[in-house]
């Protein structure tokens, strides 16, 4: 079996798709998380008996640490999902997102240069390193414009997207430069379980559990493409199967709803699954002022993958938020866990002037 370096591995996507790896034998993992506060140790938990799972605590920043762990373990692939990733973090902090985003991720190239030039022919050729990045990096559409390919010019607009779309390049030019065996992904908007709740999903669900207001950015008309976040790990994991090197790949949901659509559909199902008299959660809608240079719409056109790999996405958007609600009813202990002192202080400096 194969042996793969994660990194981010703590947070919402990464660690989905290594219980995922984990439950279907897919590789031997190396997970490597800095442990900010988005991670959770916990979202692992089930795997501390597992022999083929590793966790370090770690940097991607750090050339030392990554060339020691990649000469320890011998991975055939790594696969890049640790990043800073919420956009209104960006807006207050960038640094940090520049400091992980691009630093870390060219670092981590470094490094996995320095280990792959060292490899035997036929394990150069084996190897991969693949890059998960957004579709945050596209820019914003209009309503009648059509969905990214994967060949739209990059048109970054907030922090977050620009260091993403900083890294891309990186990526891509090791593949050309060094002939790095590199795939880039590119997707859209994930929900699912696990998700730290300052995304929009969970968010809405926390809040409407607690009685609190829902925060709707500007006129929640801005449009997002969901995808379920199983059907992102299963296109990651066809990628570094099939994808063909130095090529990227959108992945999308094929899902486009407003904001206001998505909160309205969390409130019915909460209106069904915990009742309360004469109250629909929606009564909790707040319209808030607008985050700064709020991109209006993303969409993704995933014929490439599709087509080339066979992908598609499975879940549906009505059972799949379903299953996101249950998974946060299911689960308070994994609620109390994160929703801890820091995120509150969150919460504090980004609605409290919003009000
Ligand atoms: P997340 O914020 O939930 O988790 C990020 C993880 O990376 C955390 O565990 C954190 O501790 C770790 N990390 C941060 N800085 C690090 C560093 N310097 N070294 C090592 N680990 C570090 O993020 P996510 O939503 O799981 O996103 C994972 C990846 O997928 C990101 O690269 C993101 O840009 C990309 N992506 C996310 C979405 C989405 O909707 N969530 C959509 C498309 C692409
Ligand atoms: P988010 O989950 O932060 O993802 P991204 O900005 O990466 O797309 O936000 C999804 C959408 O929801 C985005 O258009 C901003 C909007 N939004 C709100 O309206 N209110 C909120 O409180 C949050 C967090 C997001």
């Amino acid at each position: 079996m194969q042996t793969v370096l994660v990194t981010g591995g703590a947070g919402f996507i990464g660690a989905n798709f290594i219980l995922l790896a984990r439950q279907n034998n897919w590789f031997n993992i190396i997970n490597v998380d800095k442990l900010t506060y988005a991670s959770n140790l916990e979202n692992l938990a089930e795997l501390q008996n597992d022999t083929n799972y590793h966790f370090v605590q770690g940097d991607i920043d750090n050339v030392e640490l990554v060339s020691y762990l990649l000469d320890k373990y011998q991975p055939n692939a790594i696969i890049n999902f640790a990043a800073e990733t919420h956009v209104d973090r960006s807006i207050f902090s960038p640094q940090t997102f520049i400091q992980t985003n691009v630093v870390g991720t060219f670092n981590l190239l470094e490094a996995t240069r320095f280990y792959w030039q060292k490899l035997s022919l036929q394990n150069q050729q084996q190897f991969r390193f693949l890059h998960v990045s957004t579709d945050e990096v596209y820019g914003s559409l209009s309503t009648q414009e059509p969905a990214f390919r994967e060949d739209t010019p990059y048109a970054p607009n907030s922090p977050y997207a620009a260091s993403k779309a900083a890294a891309d390049h990186f990526v891509r030019a090791y593949y050309h430069t060094y002939k790095l065996p590199t795939l880039t992904t590119n997707c859209s908007n994930n929900y699912g379980m696990r998700q730290f709740p300052e995304k929009l999903i969970p968010l809405t669900i926390l809040n409407a559990l607690d009685g609190k207001s829902l925060p709707i950015y500007g006129d929640g008309q801005n449009i997002r493409d969901w995808l379920y976040v199983i059907d992102h790990c299963e296109a990651i994991y066809l990628v570094i199967q099939q994808g063909k090197i130095g090529e990227t790949y959108n992945i999308g949901g094929l899902n486009e709803q407003t904001n206001l659509t998505v909160v309205k559909k969390i409130c019915a199902i909460l209106d069904e699954l915990i009742p309360k008299p004469n109250f629909s959660y929606s009564s909790l809608i707040n319209f808030v002022p607008d985050r700064p240079g709020h991109d209006r719409r993303y969409a993704i056109d995933c014929s490439k993958i599709r087509r080339d790999l066979g992908w598609q996405p499975k879940e549906n958007f009505d059972s799949g938020l379903r299953k996101t609600v249950q998974w946060y009813l299911d689960n308070s202990a994994w609620v109390n866990q994160v929703s801890s002192g820091a995120y509150q202080n969150w919460l504090k400096q980004n609605y409290e002037n919003r009000k």
